[in-house]
């Protein structure tokens, strides 16, 4: 390619991928034209004949835009050079399908190999372009996300299972591989080795690409992967490249983690040593999430009848979620019906699934909370802008689960906080316009170190 210069040959040819759904577009057309004239019995050879002649003709401008691509390197010779000749043959055959079609009515054997250079353009066609997006995807990529039983038939190992549990999660396979198969390995597959490197088994992560190794285990600052992606965004040899979507700042941490513990390849998360802040990062790629304490429990959903007679009372009832048979209800504070002891009575018929609970503004009284205090499951209660004083804390006690309580705009006092204390699932409590101390609130967060309290108006 003596008249281009290089740069122009890499800037073609990276419309190759875009360039090459013509041909296609047109050669699939000419088929459908063809089974439309013979199912229909109508005639469309010039359509077909001309979608044929695109189809050839683009299939050449689509050929020379592919050797200027493969000009950029990187690729595997198998799979390029497999992608390369179908590409050819197919263009090859859209042209003389061409010939024989304008010929068709001239010659007898032209109409007898007609059929056969169709079809035959067809197939080469889907091999072209199924190697294609192997080169450009990898070529796992199409069965991916298959089920293993279509995995199998592929002829592939079955897919494993991420682990996500802090426990058992393996540090290559369940976060560096993670992650590199996520952001990196699109362009550093086996089809396609950007740089020469490939980073999908450990020994080619470790054996380094056209430059030498990239991981230096122990030393993060002189690894050069490392530095490529802990690079300024713009700098030329940045990754990833061509504006893919760059590694969060969990995940580079996580890659400068691992680096420095050696860049192990078969040990679990838990035998490397790990700070609280590794923990938090391990957590932001999906690593030791605790399951919530309602993912945990597998419940029924509430009858028909509970969920009407709720509803007759006056409840708004909802699910947390589509599916879910966790329920969230609320009794809205100007509801014509003043809340009463009867209605928490029938609330109770659905207390194993109640999880959130709206009581706010309601004459709510102390003993009424007798039934609320034995909801198991709730997490969830606002009972803010109520009568509620210190007497009725004293029956919600036993809500281990509780992790969220506004008791706002009540009338508590210091002689609450023992009870509060008691609550120890709770995440956040909020507390302003109460009688409750600052040496009340203060004696909270030293029972319930996890608890956040919201004392003052919040803005
Ligand atoms: C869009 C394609 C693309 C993506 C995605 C990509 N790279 Fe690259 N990578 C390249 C190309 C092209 C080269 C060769 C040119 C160069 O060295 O800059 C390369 C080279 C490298 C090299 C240098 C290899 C050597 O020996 O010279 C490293 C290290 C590297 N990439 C790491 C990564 C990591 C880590 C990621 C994921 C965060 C990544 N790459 C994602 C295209 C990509």
């Amino acid at each position: 390619m003596v008249f281009l210069e290089t740069n122009m040959v890499l800037f073609f040819g990276r419309f190759h991928p875009l360039l090459v759904h013509l041909p296609i577009g047109f050669i699939i057309l000419a088929v459908i034209f063809e089974l439309i004239a013979w199912r229909k019995k109508v005639d469309l050879h010039l359509a077909a004949a001309y979608a044929l002649l695109a189809g050839a003709a683009f299939g050449v401008m689509a050929a020379a835009l592919g050797f200027m691509l493969a000009s950029e390197g990187g690729y595997n010779e198998w799979a390029l050079n497999t992608h390369k000749w179908t590409g050819i043959s197919t263009t090859l055959l859209a042209g003389a399908a061409y010939f024989l079609k304008i010929n068709l009515s001239k010659a007898v054997w032209a109409r007898k190999v007609y059929p056969v250079a169709l079809a035959l353009t067809f197939i080469l066609l889907s091999l072209a372009g199924h190697y294609g997006g192997n080169l450009t995807h990898g070529s796992d990529y199409l069965w991916e996300h298959a089920p293993n039983s279509i995995r199998a038939l592929a002829g592939l190992q079955p897919a494993r299972e991420r682990i996500t549990l802090l426990d058992s999660a393996l540090v290559y396979e369940d976060v560096v591989h993670h992650i590199f198969e996520a952001k990196c390995n699109v362009c550093h597959n086996k089809d396609k080795q950007k740089g020469g490197l490939l980073l999908n088994t450990p020994s080619s992560i470790m054996k380094g690409g056209e430059n030498g190794p990239v991981i230096m285990p122990g030393e993060a600052s002189e690894s050069e992967l490392f530095r490529r992606v802990t690079l300024d965004p713009a700098h030329e040899d940045f990754m990833p490249t061509e504006g893919r979507t760059p590694l969060t700042k969990e995940e580079t941490a996580l890659l400068e983690w691992w680096i420095l513990e050696g860049a192990p390849f078969d040990k679990k998360v838990i035998d490397l040593s790990r700070s609280e802040r590794v923990n938090g990062y391990l957590k932001a790629v999906g690593i030791g999430e605790e399951k919530s304490f309602l993912a945990s429990l597998d419940l029924a959903a509430v009858k028909r009848e509970v969920l009407d007679s709720l509803m007759a009372a006056g409840f708004r009832v909802k699910t947390i979620a589509n599916h879910s048979t966790w329920l969230e209800v609320g009794y809205a504070a100007h509801h014509k019906d003043a809340m009463d002891e009867e209605k928490l009575r029938v609330l109770a018929g659905a207390s194993e699934n109640i999880t959130w609970l709206t009581l706010s503004g309601t004459a709510l009284q102390d003993h009424w909370l007798t039934y609320v205090g034995q909801f198991p499951h709730l997490t969830r209660l606002r009972i803010d802008q109520t009568p509620v004083t210190d007497a009725g804390i004293k029956h919600l006690v036993s809500l281990k689960n509780l992790e969220y309580l506004n008791v706002y705009g009540t009338q508590l006092t210091d002689a609450a906080v023992e009870d509060l204390c008691q609550l120890s699932g709770l995440k956040k409590l909020y507390l302003w316009q109460t009688g409750i101390t600052e040496a009340g609130v203060a004696r909270i967060t030293d029972a319930l170190p996890t608890v956040k309290v919201v004392y003052q108006h919040p803005r």
